[in-house]
């Protein structure tokens, strides 16, 4: 059988997208129909890590993410799943640790990169144990392409951000998310109403 709605938890609560080509990936849905640009592409296969996104998914009563290339996963595959990008992570108006460390180490320069580096950080930054190794970090890094900073300032400002530091719960409604990506993985129709937004089928290249 061919389903053709998914739904997925974005920004603190459910979003329903129906109609779309089987072979939208999650890059051109963000891209071209939610018109967030802040998520990069460079390859266009997977290689350089500039379309990195996060996907949370509830595991032992709290959210755990994982870094995702959104250039080649497909946008039904984020069915059930929270998604993160980058703009969201300054929504309130202040910048993410793992943001900040990269202003205080001067980790960015052309800036290509760097949005799909902070999210790979944002997700070291939720998920490890501290304190963070300089190995750890390099291993979270592995899929992300620089040919700028010469990766020293960016390792400095993952070691800066996660350091010795407790993590925090990314929202400070995680409650709410939990509830949420529970509710949507159970199948339930609990968030469809006010709080829940439609996208018509994303708009082709050809139309913009
Ligand atoms: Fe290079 Fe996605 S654009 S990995
Ligand atoms: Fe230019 Fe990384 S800052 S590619």
């Amino acid at each position: 059988m061919v389903r053709e709605t998914i739904r997925f938890w974005r920004q603190g609560r459910a979003v329903e997208v129906s109609g779309f080509h089987p072979r939208t990936t999650l890059l051109d849905y963000l891209r071209l129909q939610e018109r967030r640009v802040g998520t990069k592409e460079g390859c266009a296969e997977g290689d350089c890590g500039a379309c990195t996104v996060a996907l949370g998914r509830v595991r032992g009563g709290r959210v755990h993410y994982e870094p995702v290339n959104a250039c080649i996963l497909l946008l039904g595959q984020v069915d059930g799943a929270e998604l993160v990008t980058v703009e969201d992570l300054a929504a309130g108006g202040e910048l993410h640790p793992v943001q900040s460390a990269m202003v205080d180490a001067h980790g960015s320069q052309c800036g290509f990169c760097t949005p799909g580096i902070v999210m790979s950080l944002f997700t070291l930054y939720h998920a490890s144990e501290r304190p963070l190794s300089r190995e750890a970090v390099n291993d979270a890094l592995a899929g992300n392409l620089c040919r700028c900073t010469g990766y020293r300032p960016i390792v400095d400002a993952a070691l800066q951000a996660c350091g010795e530091q407790p993590r925090d719960a990314f929202s400070t409604n995680a409650e709410h998310n939990v509830q949420g990506l529970t509710a949507l993985a159970d199948g339930q129709d609990v968030f469809i109403g006010d709080e829940t937004r439609f996208f018509a089928a994303p708009a082709s290249e050809d139309s913009l």
